[in-house]
């Protein structure tokens, strides 16, 4: 196999168009050839160009539905909060319509449970309340799986006596989705930490956004910002008065000590290294691989409201807290290490491959030789993973710190 190279100079990824001011766009990285030979270096500086543009997903792979334990689990824990703030939104909003919108919804695993929780619980406390479901997501999200689900599932809503209607809002929630002052109930999980764009920091043996250098590290975390911002600016305009959103996504440590999935993506970035040590793809190309998404910490998650640029909203909680890994407790019980190996991969691939395959495909795999395919490359990252964990179960563990956030329109 030849290898994969990264485009050349000063060209740019075909990508949404610019955010505006602040926004960086492209960022500069030159040559300091010492740095590479320095053993550990993980952020390196090379004579290329390297560009910061492109969505950082398209969606999840088709495998998610079935390697999604992990997400399943966290919407489900915040069952008894979503009661609660459904009751609240009852009592302050007394609106005929009551619509209910998942930010980001995926193919739907997740949750469906929660939708049928929200409409009874509305049903029951208010039976005259007209019950509109929305699922939002990125035009590349796996919709057919969805509505699959939807008319499959036993546990879907759709399932009931009194079906409530069902729409779809295509595009970023980083733009308004829904009409002014028409949501009554948000919830997202599992999808406000990947970033509008592709980042593009160069990083040896890890594809983790928190290891890169601390220049980087602050243009990312401005960059998150800004989203952040926009995230929320979009939902105090969607949200109805009185009205109540739930973000449960991937946080970090106030000191970054620990950051979900790092570890993980760590063990990625290390089959990327591997990958470019056994000649399939070329070291830039290695280097360059990061997964485009930011564990915030508390104090990230409670900047927009502390700088007052969402007055009309109050946010009610914001919180980091450890999450179990499913996995690892299921290894714990049996002790079978190549079942392990393969649950963690599927579970890291499913939301991983996406971003990996288009990131091979943007960077010509293959095109030297027809008898190389991107799916041989993909394949071999994640076996190569597969073969780590199976052989040492201890290391690169999956470790989670979720990020909940409450907030409700006044
Ligand atoms: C890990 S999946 C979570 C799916 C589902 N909420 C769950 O808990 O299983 C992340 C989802 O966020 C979506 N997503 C990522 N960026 C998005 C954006 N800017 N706007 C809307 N959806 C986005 C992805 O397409 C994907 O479906």
């Amino acid at each position: 196999m030849s290898p994969i190279h990264l485009p050349p100079l000063g060209m740019r990824e075909p990508g949404p168009p610019s955010k505006g001011p602040g926004f960086a766009h492209v960022c500069h990285k030159w040559a300091h050839g010492d740095r590479l030979e320095q053993r550990g270096a993980r952020n390196l500086h090379y004579p290329v160009r390297v560009t910061t543009a492109g969505p950082s997903t398209t969606g999840m792979a088709s495998s998610y539905t079935a390697n999604s334990d992990f997400q399943r689990d966290s919407a489900a824990s915040a069952i008894p909060q979503i009661n609660e703030l459904v009751a609240a939104v009852l009592h302050r909003n007394t609106d005929r319509a009551f619509t209910l919108v998942d930010y980001g919804t995926g193919p739907g695993s997740s949750g469906l449970a929660l939708f049928a929780t929200v409409i009874n619980e509305v049903r029951q406390a208010d039976s005259a309340r007209e019950v509109t479901v929305v699922h939002q997501d990125l035009p590349g999200n796996a919709w057919g799986d969805l509505l699959t689900r939807l008319r499959q599932d036993p546990d879907s809503y759709l399932a009931g006596d009194a079906p409530p209607p069902v729409l779809a809002a295509v595009g970023s929630f980083y733009r308004r989705s829904l009409p002014p002052g028409s949501v009554h109930f948000g919830m997202s999980f599992m999808a406000a930490h990947w970033l509008s764009v592709q980042e593009r920091p160069l990083i040896r043996s890890s594809a983790a956004l928190v290891d890169a250098d601390s220049a980087e590290e602050l243009r990312i975390a401005a960059d998150a910002a800004t989203d952040w911002q926009e995230f929320w600016r979009c939902r105090e305009d969607e949200l109805a008065s009185g009205g109540a959103i739930i973000v449960k996504c991937i946080g970090s440590l106030e000191d970054r000590r620990k950051s979900t999935s790092h570890g993980l993506l760590e063990m990625l970035g290390g089959a990327f290294q591997a990958a470019a040590e056994a000649g399939l793809i070329s070291q830039q190309a290695a280097d360059g691989y990061v997964l485009s998404e930011y564990p915030r910490t508390e104090s990230e998650a409670r900047a927009p409201f502390d700088a007052g640029l969402v007055r009309q909203l109050r946010l009610d909680s914001a919180e980091v807290h450890p999450e179990p890994d499913p996995y690892r407790a299921q290894y714990e019980e049996d002790r079978d290490a190549s079942g392990y190996a393969r649950a963690l991969v599927g579970f890291v691939r499913a939301f991983t491959e996406s971003s990996v395959r288009r990131y091979l495909v943007h960077h010509r795999a293959g095109a030297a030789d027809p008898g190389q395919t991107v799916d041989d490359v993909v394949d071999w990252i994640y076996r190569w993973c597969q073969d780590r964990w199976s052989t040492d179960p201890e290391s690169h563990p999956f470790e989670a710190w979720t990020l909940t956030v409450i907030a409700h329109r006044v």
